[in-house]
This record gives structure tokens, C-alpha cells and sequence, in this order.
């Protein structure tokens, strides 16, 4: 068995007297995804917060790349930070800097050069589809852009693990659908480890059926009996702070438990 990209074990996190997260234990390996759905409050936002050791947990252990960071001080933590590209729930960029400083972000606190700055962010950009906004401000972008604009920075150093808070909350279909491809090929294409917060059904499941390939798109086979799902995409659903349900997209829509009928409804 290979080693997971990222692990929670018994994770157990407190805000005042209410356990958000009440004994969370989960695994991504590489190239794959966790989706994570559940109602608001329900602890997403949180799980991330947690991996990127923005907060700690008051139990339990998180391994990033098999080492566990809830002992690590700031200064170790930023290096595992620099592993992990995020996406916020709300875009935040900097309204103040252009596109190209924002998506530049972390290169510029990491020192690296000019020219190469110059490169990497029109590469990233590129990727996203938004070369051209690279001299806007972030006042000048569409809600849409400005979620893309974030993806591309997330995406600056190459990392290996993305994670996404609602990354298509409040855009149109044809937007969600650009956001959920380029999501869908960082897995499928590069491999990138993922963990996809969100309430938007379809969403969830158009990244647990579809895979990107390097001529373009197909849907993944699966039938009632025969379950080949090739989306390497798991779900995860949260209820009060616990796991109520992990594991594919065609479990999860045959579930016969009424709390979750009731949300996939
Ligand atoms: N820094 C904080 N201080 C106090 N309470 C917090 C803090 N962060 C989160 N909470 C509480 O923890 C609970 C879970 O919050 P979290 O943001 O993880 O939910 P969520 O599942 O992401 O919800 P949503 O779908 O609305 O984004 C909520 O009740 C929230 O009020
Ligand atoms: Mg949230």
C-alpha cells in the first residue's frame, strides 16, 4: 500500500463549547479526490482550515505527506503550506495589487526572480484561461474571473494538493462548468491530490463522473451491477461533526438513509 497524500486521524476541534469536528478520520491518496458535502456549519470550511495548519485541532493527528503537522510550529508550517495550493471559499485576492501580483503572490515571498515570476504567472493564467487579465485589477473582474484568477494563484508553485472551498459558489452553470474542467484536469492530467468542498450536487458529481483526457473529455462507465468508476473521486459527507457516509458517487445516490436522501433531494 502506498502512503496517503493526506490523512485526519480521530480529528477532534472545538469552537467554545461545541465540538465542530467530532472525531474525523479520513485519507486522500495521490491523484485523488475527496469531495466533502454536508450542510452549512457542518465543519468543510474547518477540515481545510485544519490542513493548512490555520488552526489546530484540540485532538487527533494530521499527516501531510506522512508527517504530522499538528506539533509543527509556524516556521515548519509554512513549509507545508507551500506543499498545498488553497482556494477560498470567497476568491479573496488582494483588491489592491493587479492580477499578475496576486496570481505572483507566493513567489515574490519566496524570492525568485523577475523573469521567472513573469513565466510562471502568465503559464498559470494560461491555464485558467485569463492571460489577458493579467494587467487588471481585481475590481475590473467578473465574479467568475476573479475565482479563477484565485485558482491561478493557488496554482503558482505546482502544488501537489488543492484544496477548494466552494470554488463555484454564486457562478452561472457555463462558469462552474469551466471551474469544475480545470479541476477535473489537474486531477486526471497532473495528478494533483484534492479535497472539493462544496453543497452543489451537481457539481460534486459531475467531478466524480467525468475524467479528463489528454484528447478531452469522457464520462466514466458505470451500471447497476458493473462499477467501473474511473472519476478517481470519493465523497465524504459530514453531519455535526461526524462522517455520516464515505465513499463513490453511485453509493452515495442509492443511500437509503433519509438524512442524506433528504440533502442529495
Ligand atoms: N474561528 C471560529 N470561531 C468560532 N467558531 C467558528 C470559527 N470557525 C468556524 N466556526 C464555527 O464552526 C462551525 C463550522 O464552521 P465551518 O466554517 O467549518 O462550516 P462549513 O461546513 O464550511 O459551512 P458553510 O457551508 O456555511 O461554509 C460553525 O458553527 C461555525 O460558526
Ligand atoms: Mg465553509
Amino acid at each position: 500500500m502506498t502512503e496517503p497524500i493526506l490523512e485526519m486521524k480521530n480529528v477532534v476541534k472545538y469552537y467554545g463549547d461545541t465540538a465542530v469536528l467530532n472525531g474525523i478520520s479520513f485519507s486522500v491518496f495521490r491523484g485523488e479526490t475527496k469531495i466533502i458535502i454536508g450542510a452549512s456549519g457542518s465543519g468543510k470550511s474547518t477540515i481545510l482550515k485544519l490542513i493548512m495548519g490555520l488552526d489546530k485541532p484540540d485532538a487527533g493527528r494530521i499527516f501531510v505527506e506522512g508527517e504530522d503537522i499538528t506539533k509543527f510550529n509556524e516556521r515548519q508550517l509554512v513549509s507545508v503550506r507551500q506543499k498545498i495550493g488553497m482556494v477560498f471559499q470567497e476568491s479573496a485576492l488582494f483588491d489592491s495589487l493587479p492580477v499578475r501580483e496576486n496570481v505572483a503572490y507566493r513567489l515574490y515571498e519566496l524570492g525568485v526572480d523577475e523573469d521567472e515570476i513573469d513565466a510562471k504567472v502568465r503559464q498559470s493564467l494560461g491555464f485558467v484561461g485569463l492571460e489577458e487579465a493579467i494587467d487588471k485589477m481585481p475590481a475590473e473582474l467578473s465574479g467568475g474571473m476573479k475565482r479563477r484568477v484565485a485558482l491561478a494563484r493557488a496554482l503558482i508553485g505546482e502544488p501537489e494538493i488543492m484544496l477548494y472551498d466552494e470554488p463555484t459558489a454564486g457562478l452561472d452553470p457555463v462558469t462552474s462548468k469551466k471551474i469544475n474542467e480545470l479541476i477535473i484536469t489537474l486531477r486526471d492530467i497532473k495528478s494533483v491530490t484534492g479535497v472539493f468542498v462544496t453543497h452543489r450536487m451537481r457539481d460534486a458529481f459531475t467531478l466524480a463522473t467525468e475524467y479528463a483526457t489528454n484528447g478531452g473529455r469522457q464520462i466514466s462507465f458505470h451500471t447497476e451491477d458493473n462499477f467501473l468508476c474511473i472519476a478517481n473521486t470519493r465523497f465524504l459527507m459530514l453531519r455535526d461533526g461526524a462522517i455520516i457516509f464515505e465513499g463513490p458517487d453511485e453509493v452515495l445516490r442509492r443511500s437509503k438513509d433519509e438524512y442524506i436522501k433528504r440533502f442529495l433531494a
